[in-house]
């Protein structure tokens, strides 16, 4: 039986605490806001120590989440489950309870991947309740492919406001999405330089994509174009942001600046900022459209980035604040600015 506390006083609209004996599971779902429409978010799976870093990150990122999926103009808000994983949970049972709990709110949260869940987990959780991603249909297609042609949009975007036509990119970790991206400028002819952690995956990008490779510690200071975060969160810090030899920084990494003051200071040195909600959107918007809408394809969705992205530098530019301010203040006109329709929870 599980047991379900509420957490009253944060800003979100519900948060709860669960725990169930018999399966083990024990974690925290919030929704921070659902005035446009159902709270979007992972299923997150820790060895959290603690309970307090698990809430911690169930509040930041569901609130982030809110802000993604409001200036991707969804109709959608935002939210984040976080499960705690530790030897006795039994895995499988603890998936398809937490499903129970997704059910019972009655479609004010949509469950979806994240950091630690693989598709059996969402299947279980899926046995429980209409309201979770399922699958890799073809019909989906590939959500990071998505994310990397929205950062492509972006990328335009702030190639055409700094008047370049035939950039030296940098990628810094070439995964999933990062790979992706390498892909659509090798396409276009521009020169890459990448670095990976993975040294198999750092090779194939050189094999594949004809790019340079350099080491991790050298990929944030290299001399560049573009510079595409797509591996870390807090990379534009204090300390990176003086040594940039790049005239933009755009990927797909989340949580790319380490403080707003990083925004700023990035302004200051002219160096354009695409930021990151904005610019990673392309997974998440394909994933709402998909699920949610019911719609076949999202290539006109993924190219209103762009719009988006311009927007958001011509007010930059306006009002010399940084990018990453305005797309927060564009955000928040649209998920405050509208009243909630809220179902019972
Ligand atoms: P991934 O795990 O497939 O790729 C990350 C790559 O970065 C790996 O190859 C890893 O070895 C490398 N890496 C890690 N630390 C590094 C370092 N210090 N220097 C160089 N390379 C390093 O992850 P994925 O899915 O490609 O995501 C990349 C980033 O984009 C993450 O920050 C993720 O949160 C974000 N993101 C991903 C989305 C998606 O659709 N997959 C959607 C929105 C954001």
């Amino acid at each position: 039986m599980t047991v379900i506390r509420e957490i009253s006083g944060q800003e979100h609209e519900h948060v709860f605490q669960f725990q169930d004996d018999a399966t083990g599971l024990t974690g925290f779902l919030a929704i921070h806001n659902t005035n446009l429409g159902p709270a979007l978010g992972g299923i997150r799976i820790r060895p959290y120590r603690a309970d307090l870093p698990a809430l911690s990150d169930a509040l930041r990122l569901s609130r982030a989440m809110t802000y993604k999926t409001a200036l991707a103009e969804l109709p959608c808000g935002g939210g984040k489950a976080v499960l705690i994983d530790h030897h006795d949970l039994r895995r499988e049972a603890a998936f398809e309870e937490f499903g129970r709990l997704v059910d019972l709110c009655g479609g004010q949260f949509f469950a979806g991947p994240d950091v630690g869940t693989w598709p059996e987990d969402l299947q279980a959780v899926r046995r429980a309740t209409k309201y979770c991603a399922e699958d890799s249909s073809p019909e989906l297609g590939d959500i990071a492919e998505h994310t990397a042609i929205g950062v492509w949009h972006a990328m335009r975007a702030c190639l055409d406001a700094a008047g370049i036509q035939h950039p030296r990119v940098a990628i810094q970790g070439v995964g999933n999405v990062g790979m992706h991206l390498g892909r659509i400028l090798h396409r276009g002819g521009f020169e890459l330089i990448v670095a990976d952690i993975d040294r198999d995956r750092a090779s194939t990008a050189a094999q594949d994509l004809g790019a340079r490779v350099v080491s991790p510690d050298e990929i944030l200071t290299c001399q560049c174009d573009v510079l595409a975060p797509c591996a870390l969160g807090a990379v534009m810090n204090m300390y990176s942001v003086p040594k940039l030899q790049t005239k933009i920084v755009c990927g797909s990494a989340n949580n790319v600046l380490a403080s707003p003051e990083d925004g700023d200071a990035l302004l200051k040195r002219g160096i354009i900022y695409a930021p990151d909600y904005l610019a990673n959107a392309g997974g998440v918007i394909r994933g709402a459209e998909y699920y949610l809408l019911g719609l076949q394809d999202s290539r006109s969705s993924l190219m209103r980035i762009y719009d988006r992205m311009k927007r958001v530098l011509d007010l930059s530019r306006e009002r010399n604040c940084s990018t990453a301010r305005i797309a927060d203040e564009l955000a928040e006109a649209r998920w405050k600015g509208v009243q909630p329709v809220r179902a019972p929870v």
